[in-house]
């Protein structure tokens, strides 16, 4: 298993993207996060935000939508960019049409799953996407703390993808820092996103690397 870290630049300088994009080359991919004041309570970017991202970087965008309508929404981040596009499960009418609509137009198609909504439903879905998002915290704003209550839905949704043989990805996003990141890995996430952890750091490629390193000599155990 890939241990993989995506920086979320909700946590970094808005008005210099490029360059925070640039201070994390090394991640595998930055994490863009997308709220529109409905579906969460905060506000942040869209799509032209996205695509002046991706002329600026040569690391692919994890486009994480936390917006009602992700049916009508989602496509244009893949138009604008994304190489992956994670919709909510709460916010989407039909997820299954929605994934195979992220797959054809070229992205990597995720569904994210909000603290309360539980795995199993979703089991027959799975074949249907790339990646599994597991949110460790409510999602809305970055420097929350980690919900360790979570744990347990990882390693349900690690077992289900096991089960299948599935060659598909489990982000966790949320709390994710050098204190929780190996209960993570261990409960079988490996892709793992971190803003506050990341861009609060000192050197926030050095903060990419460490995390790496945690995560991977965990999934080792
Ligand atoms: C929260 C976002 C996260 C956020 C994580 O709703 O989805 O991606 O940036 O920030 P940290 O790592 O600080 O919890
Ligand atoms: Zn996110």
């Amino acid at each position: 298993m890939a241990v993989q870290i995506n920086p979320s630049i909700l946590s970094a300088d808005f008005a210099r993207l490029a360059d925070e994009a640039r201070a994390v080359e090394g991640a595998d991919w930055l994490h863009v996060d997308v709220m529109d004041n409905h579906f969460v309570p905060n506000l942040t970017l869209g799509v032209p935000v996205v695509e002046s991202l991706h002329k600026a970087t040569e690391t692919p965008l994890d486009c994480h939508l936390m917006i009602a309508d992700p049916d009508r929404w989602a496509p244009a981040y893949v138009e604008a960019g994304a190489g992956s596009v994670t919709f909510h499960v709460e916010a989407a009418a039909a997820p299954v049409r929605l994934a195979r609509e992220i797959r054809a137009k070229g992205a990597r198609a995720s569904m994210a799953l909000r603290p309360a909504t539980p795995v199993e439903p979703y089991e027959d879905l799975l074949p249907e996407l790339d990646m599994l998002l597991i949110m460790t915290v409510e999602p809305g704003f970055g420097g929350q703390a980690f919900l360790d209550i979570m744990l347990p839905k990882i390693r349900r949704a690690r077992k289900l993808i096991d089960k299948h043989g599935l060659d598909l990805w489990l982000q966790v996003d949320g709390g994710v820092s050098a204190s929780t990141i190996e209960r993570c890995a261990e409960a079988g996430a490996d892709v793992f996103v971190a803003g506050s952890a990341v861009y609060g750091a000192e050197d926030p490629a050095e903060a990419v690397r460490r995390l790496r390193k945690q995560a991977a000599s965990a999934c080792a155990h």
